[in-house]
């Protein structure tokens, strides 16, 4: 890096246009598996201490997503009898606004003692970052979600998750039916301190 890649700091870069888009306005098309193999491969090409690949994606599309849905819903229902069809309804359709949803899975390893479980987690999250710049530059919409089923043990069950494995996101991707607004970004320069010893 030459002090010529320096530039004033409002210059904007690709990287900046990245925004999510709310996953019930992502419709068809998502991408074709040629293109889901293309986004992966931007994917893949993250920080890795040790190299472990410590991530591993799992798709959920066509009827997967109504049947993962359905699943959800059922454990909603025996959890909580009392609750109301909005809820139940919002479990059913989790995984049925966007074409595709790739699941991200953080594979930890408890006999690794030289890379914690937290670096295996932050390696899968980049891959969940760099899987939504991927979409977005392909001209797909994109959002990052957890919720309940991200951390709960029956229905990881049901992503046929190992017990040393976690979800670091859903990834629902499509094409934006509207263009996401811009939300307020935090002002970097209030977040930047100067160490001085
Ligand atoms: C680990 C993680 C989990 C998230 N889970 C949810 C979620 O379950 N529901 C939600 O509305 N937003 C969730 N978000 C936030 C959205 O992905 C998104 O970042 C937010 O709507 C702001 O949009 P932006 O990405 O354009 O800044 C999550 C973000 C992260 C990093």
């Amino acid at each position: 890096m030459t002090a010529s890649a320096n530039t004033s700091d409002t210059q904007s870069i690709p990287l900046d246009l990245r925004r999510s888009v709310p996953a019930r306005q992502l419709g068809e098309p998502g991408p074709d598996d040629a293109t889901l193999h293309r986004l992966l491969a931007s994917a893949v090409r993250v920080p890795d201490h040790g190299k472990r690949v410590p991530f591993r994606f799992l798709r959920i599309a066509g009827p997967a997503r109504a049947a993962l849905g359905e699943a959800l819903a059922a454990i909603t229902r025996r959890r909580d009898p009392g609750a109301g069809e909005a809820a139940i309804d919002k479990d059913r359709q989790r995984f049925s606004h966007a074409p595709l949803v790739v699941v991200v899975v953080a594979v930890f390893d408890p006999d690794d003692a030289q890379i914690p479980d937290q670096e295996r987690l932050l390696t899968a999250g980049c891959a969940c970052f760099a899987l939504l710049q991927a979409a977005q530059s392909f001209g797909f919409g994109a959002c990052w979600l957890t919720g309940w089923p991200a951390y709960d043990d029956e229905a990881r069950g049901l992503l046929g998750l190992a017990a040393h494995e976690r979800v670091a996101g859903f990834i629902h991707i499509g094409t934006p039916s509207l263009e996401a607004p811009e939300r307020e970004r935090p002002d970097p320069r209030t977040l930047l301190s100067e160490l001085v010893l």
